[in-house]
């Protein structure tokens, strides 16, 4: 066992949970080599969570009906619910609306009702406009002589996509970044502050206020855009989405396309300036995109960890999960897994097969998916062509403050 292994406790585990560590943003690796190695299935008593970080069982875990996401149907009918407070009701009541939160029925409601806006036929005709993004942030980029990767490309192309989608006027777009930011810190619940409760209760109160403005219009005038086809079939059918629904499922689609694609391309890019030619390998041959858009998912997963609740006693690797315990799978633990990939910590553009979990498996496996693979993919191969010679500043990596979601908040580049 390695001296940097043995430094991890459960109260060193524990905290690292409850608190930031800028070691653990830095570097989560040797924590999750950590616990593959030595606690695959961890049981932190204080937090009432197990901790489930081998690919194996993090694929049994998502794909298990008996874990849940309701807490109310994990547990027995006459069991009291946790209740929530009179100020913080607003942002339940919108979370509880995200399929990403429901189980069957109601997520299979949800979900289907927007799954057609990620159909293969929706992304070949997305193709040229996505293009045409990506052209025009890197003539930006061009005319800059340090560009920050993030915010005038990473960040920027995908927002922009996600606000198309949903039909967002382009001129509102700047209000989203601070209000899916609020959002991004409550998916990942570690701060618990005053000011961070008062900025969220704004946040959904001002976002729900402002889509239930948008859907208003777009009922008297429909356009070509994703709420206009969601007022079509609630016509059509008329229990088929509530409003409130509906303001939920707008805005989830948004903090989805905010928060996890930006650092999908951010991390493939600093990864490949890492090495130095591999940015040039990828100009000279465009179709390895692809698999180094899967290799950056796997290696640096935009999103670290999931949770799901046991709705009966199940025994994952020799332990025992008791009905209505929290589990949280380590997605980027187990797409580190020595068990399934061959060397997991070297990063290799050309790797396959990689079957990763970074989009999860199961009922919830990322509606988002077909389109995050098409935004990396095009997003790396026009830089590829247009900058062959980019690198790195001296400056180290910026990583965001964030447990859930594992991404740069800063990458300057030289062209
Ligand atoms: C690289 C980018 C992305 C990553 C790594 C990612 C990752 C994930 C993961 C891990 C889940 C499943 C969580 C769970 O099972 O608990 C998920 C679900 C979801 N994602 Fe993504 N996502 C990405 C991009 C997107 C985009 C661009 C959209 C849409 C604009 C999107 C929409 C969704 C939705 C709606 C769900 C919920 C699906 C359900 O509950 O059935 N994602 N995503």
């Amino acid at each position: 066992m390695s001296k940097q292994q043995t430094s991890f406790d459960k109260a060193g585990i524990a905290a690292w949970f409850a608190a930031y560590s800028d070691d653990m943003h830095r570097d989560p690796y040797p924590f999750y080599r950590y616990l593959l190695e030595q606690e695959p299935v961890l049981h932190l008593e204080e937090r009432w969570t197990w901790i489930v970080s081998r690919f194996e069982d993090v694929s049994r875990v998502l794909k298990d009906p008996l874990f849940v996401r309701e807490y109310r149907n994990a547990v027995p009918e006459n069991q009291e619910m946790p209740s929530v407070s009179a100020e913080w009701k607003p942002v339940d009541g919108m979370l509880n609306n995200w399929m990403l939160f429901r189980d069957a029925p109601a997520h299979t409601r949800l979900r289907g009702l927007v799954s057609h806006a990620f159909t293969p036929r929706t992304m070949e005709r997305l193709k040229p406009v996505i293009q045409e993004i990506a052209d025009f942030l890197a003539d930006g980029m061009a005319e800059q002589s340090r560009p920050d990767l993030i915010a005038s490309y990473a960040f920027t192309l995908p927002v922009i996509v996600i606000a198309d989608l949903l039909g967002v006027p382009s001129e509102d777009r700047a209000l989203f970044r601070n209000w899916s930011h609020a959002f991004a810190k409550v998916l990942e619940g570690v701060d618990q502050s005053p000011q961070y409760v008062e900025q969220t209760i704004r946040a959904t109160n001002e976002i729900s206020a402002y889509f239930k403005d948008l859907i208003a219009q777009r009922r008297t005038s429909p356009r070509e855009d994703m709420i206009s086809d969601l007022l079509a079939a609630q016509e059509e059918q008329s229990d088929v989405l509530t409003e409130q629904e509906m303001i939920a499922t707008c805005v989830l689609l948004l903090v989805a396309g905010h928060e996890t694609t930006v650092n999908l391309i951010g991390n493939a890019v600093r990864l490949l300036l890492s090495e130095p030619g591999e940015l040039a390998r990828l100009s000279e041959r465009p179709k390895l995109a692809a698999t180094a858009v899967e290799e950056a998912l796997r290696y640096e997963s935009p999103v670290q960890m999931t949770g799901r609740i046991a709705s009966a006693d199940v025994e994952i690797g020799g332990r025992t999960i008791r009905r209505g315990q929290f589990v949280q799978v380590m997605l980027g633990a187990a797409n580190r897994d020595a068990a399934q990939f061959a060397e997991p910590d070297r990063f290799d553009i050309a790797r396959q097969p990689n079957r990763h979990l970074a989009f999860a498996t199961g009922a919830h496996f990322c509606l988002g998916a077909p389109l995050a693979r098409l935004e990396g993919e095009i997003a790396l191969r026009t830089l590829a062509s247009r900058f062959p010679n980019m690198r790195l500043t001296d400056d180290k990596p910026d990583w965001q403050p964030n447990i859930l979601f594992r991404g740069h908040r800063t990458l300057p580049v030289l062209l």
